[in-house]
């Protein structure tokens, strides 16, 4: 079965290319590169023994999207991450996100309505949910205004989702609402390779132990929390990979009771940015150089998933822990630097 992932090459993608080829799954890949490395190809290639076929297309040239379709018109399905994701940048770049986020998404849609049958995949994020008025989070608690024009794009992005099912009887999607993902795959032949300064959490911490920065700073210790510090779920990126195929066999097998149907994927459990640093010192064996600092502006005081829609009705749950995580980044760190 072939199924296309966009920007199969990025952070989450590459480790759902994994998790496809694994389950037998023939996968084609699109990716501009525009945040990813071609070298990424290779490390999938290691893990898996098979070369996923590779397409350096930008999905905002239109024209390239309809010819890819017609070439692959064997495909069974797409699962599609293509899409900028830095929340500061959005603001700065409000008028690329909308183009690189929701165009792009619009064209993809445009040419999975000629499928006979489509299946898509949708990233989504917590971020739809802002600051929940309760936790855990349920898939049914409101979209709240979008903080950023990044959250904005995932936002709109799912409307767009559910009104292209409400017209087309052949078109079925799973929006996946991720947490904070983090980790790299046990090999460490694939990763996160954020470009610059990292805007996240993990990142940055692991950059800071290894010497690449000074001094992580934490965003305001004064939040209405346990120890001050903001909460989040933390979900390791190989099991939102594997929340991924089954979501992905779900549509495939026809299981899905409404054309559209949306999923939270997080552990469900909340840990501080207090409690990450120490679980990181934990698992690095050596003390973390940080100071706490001002509130970033956008941030939530909380996030965590109630998780029981995806782990009854998708048969998945997050099986790794935070520290499991953190020791699969720190390994992954080292290995980019040594
Ligand atoms: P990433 O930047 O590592 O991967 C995205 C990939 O898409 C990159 O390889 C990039 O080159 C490619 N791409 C971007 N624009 C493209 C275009 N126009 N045409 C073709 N390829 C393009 O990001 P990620 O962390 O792997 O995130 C994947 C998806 O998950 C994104 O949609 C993101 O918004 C969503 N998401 C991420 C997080 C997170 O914390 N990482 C959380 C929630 C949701
Ligand atoms: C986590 C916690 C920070 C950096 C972002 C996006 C969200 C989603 C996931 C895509 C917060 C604190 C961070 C630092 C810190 N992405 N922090 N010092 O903000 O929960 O979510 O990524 O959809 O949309 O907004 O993740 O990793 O940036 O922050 O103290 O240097 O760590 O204040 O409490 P966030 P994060």
């Amino acid at each position: 079965m072939k199924i296309v992932v966009t920007g199969g090459l990025g952070y989450i993608g590459s480790h759902v290319v994994v998790e496809l080829q694994n389950e037998g799954f023939e996968v084609v890949i699109i990716d501009d590169l525009s945040n990813s490395s071609e070298s990424v190809l290779d490390g999938i290639f290691s893990i898996t023994g098979k070369r996923p076929l590779f397409e350096k297309i930008d999905l905002r040239e239109r024209s390239r999207v309809k010819s890819f379709f017609k070439t692959h018109n064997d495909l069974k399905g797409v699962i599609h991450f293509a899409a900028s994701k830095a929340v500061g940048e959005s603001v700065a770049k409000p008028l690329h996100y909308y183009e690189n986020n929701l165009h792009t998404l619009n064209y993809l849609l445009q040419e999975m309505e000629k499928m006979e049958a489509a299946k898509f995949i949708f990233s989504s994020s917590c971020t739809v949910y802002g600051q929940a008025d309760e936790l855990p989070i349920t898939e049914v608690a409101p979209i709240k205004p979008a903080e950023s024009p990044y959250g904005n794009t995932k936002q709109i992005g799912e409307e767009i989702i559910a009104d292209t099912c409400r017209v087309s009887t052949n078109f079925h999607a799973i929006a996946l609402r991720y947490f904070n993902p983090i980790g790299a795959h046990e090999s460490v032949l694939i990763g996160e390779l954020p470009i610059g300064i990292p805007q996240n959490l993990v990142p940055f911490i692991t950059q800071t132990g290894i010497g690449l920065r000074d001094q992580l700073s934490v965003f305001g210790n004064d939040y209405p929390t346990e120890d001050g510090t903001c909460v989040r779920d933390y979900i390791h990126v190989l099991d939102l990979a594997k929340a991924h195929v089954a979501a992905l066999k779900r549509l495939l097998q026809g299981n899905n009771t409404e054309s559209f149907e949306v999923f939270n994927i997080g552990t469900g459990k909340g840990s501080s940015v207090l409690e990450v640093i120490k679980a990181f010192e934990e698992v690095s064996e050596m003390k973390l150089n940080y100071a706490i600092a001002e509130r970033r502006e956008g941030d939530v005081v909380a996030a965590y998933a109630d998780t029981e829609k995806a782990n009854r009705v998708l048969g998945w749950k997050a099986e790794l822990s935070l520290k499991d995580a953190l020791k699969s980044a720190w390994k992954w760190e080292k290995k980019v630097r040594s």
